[in-house]
């Protein structure tokens, strides 16, 4: 069944409004709602969510440009597709429409078979750009995983590659564990890139996921591992006593230990000072179970907190070591615990602000 597209017609003439209205139901597969002011249109916009607007120009208070202009300012209503009813056929109008942001303009009387093309032609565009850009988001994830997550293992296997240069005296057991170490996290990073390029054969941009029951605890001391150099050298502690040796949560293993698990460890170290302990807990309440990720370093402020999953503006600071970053590790986070249909939720007080009990919690909450 196809699904049902919304629209909104905005015309000070109730005439009008009835005729287009009958078009649309006629050909059916449209939820409609009409507004007789580009201000009742406007009200109406945010909780009616319309995939498209027809909108007169010529309205009694604030006219349809100022609507359009109003619309196309706001993040929640810029993507809606606008087309201009336009009385004259007057061609300054439909280019100042156009310039305004309008997709297109209907000259009145409206036409039905033409109303109908233009509504689908845009309904059609708006669909392929929101795939596009979904797809685009996709691409933006990989490119951090591979950029930033597979670097964690990498820089592991450097360090102990490097440490293994300072062993003296035949030292055969420390060298045994360095390149154990080694080969896990070698191996980690090429089972990850044979994942990388099974997303990339399914060419649709959307990663394949294979979600199972896997043992919490498990995959934190998997990523514990990932860090151990990087806690040593900041005499970081990882406190598992909280956790839960029971509990389960239906991951995809590999993405949640490196996108997640990783990206959550790296920022609590990151951002932790010195001797630092970073408590690692899991409970379970309301059919929920919740890990939580609370450290006891700097903190964020509010306005680092309120953006932090954006990706169109950037949150990265230097960690307590002047450890450096992209802002895009969280928001990567937050994508992953949907996709896993979980959810993550934080709170910080920062060290400004609180001087003896700063710092973050994050909370990643799993349905049961
Ligand atoms: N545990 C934390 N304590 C304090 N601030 C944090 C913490 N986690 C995140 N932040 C704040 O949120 C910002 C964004 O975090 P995010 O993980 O998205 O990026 P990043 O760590 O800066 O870079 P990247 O993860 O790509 O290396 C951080 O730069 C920091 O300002
Ligand atoms: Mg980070």
């Amino acid at each position: 069944m196809e699904e049902v597209k919304k629209i909104i017609v905005v015309d000070d003439n109730a005439l009008i409004r009835k005729v287009i209205v009958r078009i649309l139901n006629q050909k059916g597969g449209f939820e409609v709602q009409t507004a007789d002011s580009g201000l009742e249109c406007l009200e109406k916009v945010d909780e009616f969510q319309p995939d498209l607007i027809i909108c007169d120009i010529m309205m009694p208070g604030i006219d349809g440009f100022e609507t359009c202009r109003r619309l196309k300012k706001s993040p929640t209503t810029t993507h809606i597709p606008v087309i201009f009813l336009s009385a004259m056929n007057e061609t300054a109008d439909k280019v100042q429409g156009l310039e305004e942001g309008a997709v297109d303009y209907l000259t009145k009387p409206v036409q039905k078979a033409e109303l109908l093309a233009r509504i689908k032609t845009h309904l059609t565009i708006s669909s392929l750009r929101r795939s596009l850009e979904s797809s685009k988001d996709e691409y933006r994830g990989l490119v951090h995983v591979m950029c930033h997550d597979m670097g964690n293992y990498l820089t592991c296997v450097h360090a102990y590659g490097e440490l293994s240069k300072t062993i003296k005296n035949k030292n055969y057991a420390t060298l045994e564990k360095y390149n154990d170490r080694m080969f896990v996290s070698s191996e980690r990073a090429i089972n990850f890139l044979e994942k990388i390029k099974e997303f990339e054969a399914t060419k649709d941009a959307k990663v394949s996921l294979k979600l199972n029951e896997y043992n919490l605890l498990d995959m934190l001391q998997e990523s514990q591992l990932v860090f151990e150099n990087k806690l040593m050298a900041k005499n970081v502690e990882l406190d598992f006593l909280g956790v839960d040796m029971s509990h389960i949560v239906k991951v995809d293993r590999e993405w949640f230990v490196l996108s997640v698990m990783n990206n959550l460890i790296s920022n609590a170290l990151k951002f932790s000072f010195e001797g630092g302990t970073i408590f690692i807990s899991s409970t379970v309440e309301n059919s929920k179970l919740t890990l939580c990720i609370k450290d006891e370093g700097i903190g964020m402020v509010k306005s680092v907190l309120d953006k932090v999953f954006k990706t169109d503006t950037t949150t990265s600071i230097k960690g307590t070591s002047g450890e450096k970053g992209t802002g895009f590790g969280m928001p990567l986070v937050k994508r992953w615990m949907q996709k896993f249909e979980g959810s993550i939720d934080i709170t910080s007080k920062h060290q400004s602000e609180f001087t003896t009990d700063h710092g973050t919690s994050i909370y990643l909450s799993f349905p049961i």
